[in-house]
Formats: structure tokens, C-alpha cells, sequence
């Protein structure tokens, strides 16, 4: 009876040590971004990281064709904005974006089978042309956000017809009349799952709304701005630690979340994102909405738009920094428009980001 008691009593006590032991963590990784004392850093499962690792494996290029022969203009019916490309570049980069894309669809998302390749029949074609230009402004125009990896088609798309990350603006949720619940307390995806405001993106993403909410003075002073506006503003910040895989401290000093001179050079970065991202979404993405088909549409009728993660998806860089654009320099820069192109109307590109320096040391309007 005896050596039974202690047979069961060692199965068990073993057991549960097994049972521990296997809910334990393993190790985290930890990574420091700021001083010493300012807890400026992030810890890391190393199971996590290593499937942002796997998620994040570069297609190898396609092999680099000679810029020479004639251009893609003289041989072609309808090109307005890769018509300086020769020939054989322009090819490559159909082959590429074909593989970005619409792998499995083929060429045939775009064109249709037994038509001219000039035709623009398909809604795809439309928006893959405006895609080409809103590709080629990033790497561009904002050097100060993408500058280093740049950006392709793949950035986004990752071999599928529609980005997995985008938005539409919401609508809001169908409540019980008299039990308003101002579009929060409930779980929101948008904002990491906390229950933040279920869209911050319509504000910042798309709207121009100013990222400052945090009082500068101890005590209200009057010029500070609505409750209801930082729980937005805190929505975003959960949307920009959960899409680039970090916390807080990854751009700031939690004592002083407002201070610039206090913060990472990863939050100059990020402010430069918000603007872009905007840019993105009005300048381009917008402009697609009257070609979409109903399915392609938001309930507010709205096309799918770009936010952090789109690009992002969970990486501290997209792609974990890898430089694609190097093998695809046709992206790289704004093609010469075609003076007969029709398709500048209402994208007329900004000429400058403006001072934003100054933006950023005066705190804008708050
Ligand atoms: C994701 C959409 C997309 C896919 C997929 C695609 N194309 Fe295109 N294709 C375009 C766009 C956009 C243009 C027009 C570019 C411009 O206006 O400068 C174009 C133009 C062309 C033209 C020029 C036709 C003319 O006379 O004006 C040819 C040729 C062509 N594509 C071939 C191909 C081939 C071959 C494939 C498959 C390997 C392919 N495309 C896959 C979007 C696509
Ligand atoms: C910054 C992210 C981003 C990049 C980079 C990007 N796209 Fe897109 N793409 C989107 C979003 C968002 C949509 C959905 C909105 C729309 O259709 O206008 C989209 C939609 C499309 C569609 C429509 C697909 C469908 O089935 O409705 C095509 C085609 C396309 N992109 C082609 C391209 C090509 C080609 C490139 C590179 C030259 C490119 N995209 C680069 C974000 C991106
Ligand atoms: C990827 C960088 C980044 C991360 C991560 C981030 N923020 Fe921010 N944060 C910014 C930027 C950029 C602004 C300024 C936005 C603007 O001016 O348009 C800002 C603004 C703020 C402000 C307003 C400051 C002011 O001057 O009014 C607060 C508060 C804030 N963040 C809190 C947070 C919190 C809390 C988190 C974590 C949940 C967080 N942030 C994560 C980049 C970041
Ligand atoms: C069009 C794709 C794209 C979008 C959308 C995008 N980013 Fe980025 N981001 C990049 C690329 C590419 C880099 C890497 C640049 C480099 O090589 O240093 C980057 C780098 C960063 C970095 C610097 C990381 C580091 O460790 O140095 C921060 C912070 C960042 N992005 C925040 C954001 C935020 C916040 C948003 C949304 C407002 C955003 N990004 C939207 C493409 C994008």
C-alpha cells in the first residue's frame, strides 16, 4: 500500500512538474533602443520572431535586362507611364508584377485573352497603373520614410490580388436604440484588440487630423484637446505598435510622450509614414473607387485603403529591410508622364512634404 501512495504521489508530482515546465516561456529575446534607465527596449519571444521571419522571405529577382533597344513607347499602343522602359525592361517588370500579383491568375488578370494587350478593358489594368505611379512617388518623394529597403508591389501585395492588410472606413456598429457606445468597449481590431475606437484611420490615415493630443502642462490649460480625440490618437498608437511588431518605447520616452528631443529617430520616421500613407490614400488609392467593383467596396462604398500594416505586417521594417527596389529600378523613380495620358487628371503630385521640421518642433495646432 505504501510503495503504491509513493508511486502515485511521484506520477504526480512528476506529472505536474512536466505540466509546468512545459507552460514556461522560452528565454525572450530583448533588444535596447534608448538610454540606459529609460526602459527604452522590447522583448521578444523568439517563437513569434521567427515567424516574422517566415512571413517576411524576399522572391529571388527576376534576372536584370539591358536598358537598350527601343523603347517600350515605340513599339507599344497604350503606355502612359512606363513608355520610356525599352522593351525588354518593360517585359521583366510585367513578369514581376505578374508574380506580385496575381501569381496563379497570370497576365490575364489584367489583360484579356485574344485582345490587344493595349486595351483597357479590365478594371485590374486601370488600377495597376495608378498602382505603378503610387509605387514609384514612395520611392521618390518619400525617402524620408522608405528610404534604404524602398518599396514594390510585393511590399504590399505578397502575391496576392488585394494586400491581406487594408481598411474601409466604418460605419460604426448597429446597437439597441438608447445604448450608444461611441464606437468603442467593444474589442477593436484596428486597435490591437484593446477597446480603443474602432477607426483611427479615417482621422489620421485619410483625414488630416493632428497627432498631438497630449497636454504639454500638468494641469489642463484649456488648449489641450477632447478625451474622445486622445482615445483616437491612443487607438492609432496601438495600431502602430501592433503592425511594426513593437511597443511604445520603440518611438518614445514613456516619461514624456509628446517630447521630440526625447524621443527615438523611429518616431521622426513614423511621422513621415502618417503623411505618406495619407498621400497614398487620397492621391491614389481614392481615385480607383469609380472602376471597383461593388465587392471591392467598403459599406460606405469606399475602396480598401492603405495603413501601417499593409507594408508592415508585423515587421519592424517590411521585409525585415530587405532592398528590393535595387533589382527593380524602374519603380524607383516617377516616370515622365505621356503628355496624351488622360490619367493625371485630379493627381497632380505635391511638389515638396512642405517644412515639416517646423511642424514638428512647434507641436502643430494643439
Ligand atoms: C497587375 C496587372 C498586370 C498584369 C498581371 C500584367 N500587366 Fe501588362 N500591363 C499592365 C498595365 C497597367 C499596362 C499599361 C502600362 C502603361 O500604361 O505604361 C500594361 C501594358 C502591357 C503591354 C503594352 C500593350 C500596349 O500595346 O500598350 C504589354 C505588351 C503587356 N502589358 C504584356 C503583359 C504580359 C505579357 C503580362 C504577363 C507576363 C502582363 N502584361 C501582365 C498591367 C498588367
Ligand atoms: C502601399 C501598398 C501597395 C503597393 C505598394 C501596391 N499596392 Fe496594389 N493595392 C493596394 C491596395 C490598398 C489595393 C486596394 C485598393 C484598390 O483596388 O484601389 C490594391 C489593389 C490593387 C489591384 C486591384 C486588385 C483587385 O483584384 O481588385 C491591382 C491590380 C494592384 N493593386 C496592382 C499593384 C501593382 C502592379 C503594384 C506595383 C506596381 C501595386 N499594386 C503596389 C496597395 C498597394
Ligand atoms: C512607430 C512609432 C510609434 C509607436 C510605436 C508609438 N507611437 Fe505614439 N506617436 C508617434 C508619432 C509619430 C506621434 C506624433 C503624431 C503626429 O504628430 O502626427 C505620436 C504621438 C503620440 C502621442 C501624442 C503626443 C503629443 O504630442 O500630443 C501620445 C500620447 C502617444 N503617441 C502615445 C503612444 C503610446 C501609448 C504608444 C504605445 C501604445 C505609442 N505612442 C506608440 C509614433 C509612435
Ligand atoms: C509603403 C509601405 C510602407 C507603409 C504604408 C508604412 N511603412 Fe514604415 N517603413 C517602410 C519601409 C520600406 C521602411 C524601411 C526603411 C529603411 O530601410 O530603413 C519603413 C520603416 C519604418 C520605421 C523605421 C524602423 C526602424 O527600425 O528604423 C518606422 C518606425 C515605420 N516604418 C513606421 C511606420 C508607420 C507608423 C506607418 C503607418 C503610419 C508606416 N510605417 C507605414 C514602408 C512602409
Amino acid at each position: 500500500m505504501k510503495t503504491l501512495t509513493t508511486k502515485l504521489l511521484t506520477t504526480v508530482g512528476l506529472g505536474t512538474a512536466l505540466l509546468l515546465g512545459g507552460c514556461e516561456m522560452p528565454p525572450p529575446e530583448s533588444s535596447q533602443w534608448g538610454y540606459r534607465g529609460t526602459g527604452m527596449e522590447g522583448l521578444y519571444d523568439p517563437d513569434r520572431l521567427q515567424d516574422v521571419a517566415d512571413n517576411n522571405v524576399v522572391p529571388d529577382a527576376i534576372p536584370a535586362v539591358p536598358a537598350v533597344g527601343p523603347k517600350a513607347s515605340d513599339i507599344y499602343k497604350n503606355v502612359q507611364v512606363l513608355g520610356d522602359l525599352s522593351v525588354g525592361e518593360f517585359t521583366r517588370l510585367m513578369v514581376a508584377v505578374t508574380q506580385w500579383v496575381s501569381p496563379e491568375e497570370g497576365c490575364n488578370y489584367c489583360h484579356v485573352a485574344g485582345e490587344g494587350f493595349e486595351a483597357d478593358t479590365l478594371y485590374t489594368k486601370k488600377v495597376a497603373r495608378v498602382m505603378i505611379q503610387m509605387t514609384q512617388n514612395a520611392n521618390e518623394n518619400w525617402d524620408q520614410h522608405v528610404g534604404g529597403a524602398g518599396v514594390t508591389c510585393y511590399t504590399c501585395h505578397r502575391g496576392k490580388n488585394v494586400p491581406e492588410y487594408v481598411w474601409n472606413i466604418n460605419p460604426g456598429h448597429k446597437v439597441a436604440s438608447g445604448m450608444k457606445n461611441q464606437m468603442q468597449n467593444v474589442s477593436s481590431v484596428a486597435a490591437g484588440l484593446s477597446s480603443l475606437p474602432v477607426d483611427p484611420f479615417t482621422p489620421y490615415l485619410l483625414d488630416d487630423r493632428n497627432g498631438r493630443h497630449a497636454g504639454t502642462t500638468a494641469l489642463r490649460d484649456g488648449g489641450g484637446v477632447s478625451m474622445k480625440e486622445s482615445e483616437w490618437g491612443y487607438s492609432l498608437m496601438m495600431h502602430f505598435s501592433d503592425s511594426l511588431g513593437v511597443n511604445c518605447t520603440y518611438c518614445h520616452n514613456s516619461r514624456a510622450f509628446f517630447s521630440w528631443d526625447e524621443s527615438a529617430p523611429t518616431r521622426v520616421r513614423a511621422w513621415h509614414g502618417i503623411r505618406m500613407v495619407r498621400e497614398m490614400n487620397n492621391e491614389y488609392v481614392e481615385p480607383t473607387t469609380d472602376w471597383l467593383p461593388p465587392h471591392r467596396l467598403g459599406a460606405l462604398g469606399d475602396a480598401q485603403k492603405v495603413n501601417c500594416e499593409t507594408c508592415h505586417q508585423g515587421a519592424y521594417k517590411p521585409l525585415l529591410g530587405a532592398n528590393m527596389i535595387k533589382d527593380y529600378p524602374n519603380l524607383a523613380r516617377l516616370a515622365a508622364a505621356e503628355p496624351e495620358a488622360d490619367l493625371d487628371e485630379g493627381m497632380d503630385m505635391p511638389e515638396s512634404q512642405g517644412d515639416v521640421s517646423a511642424d514638428m518642433t512647434t507641436g502643430g495646432d494643439q
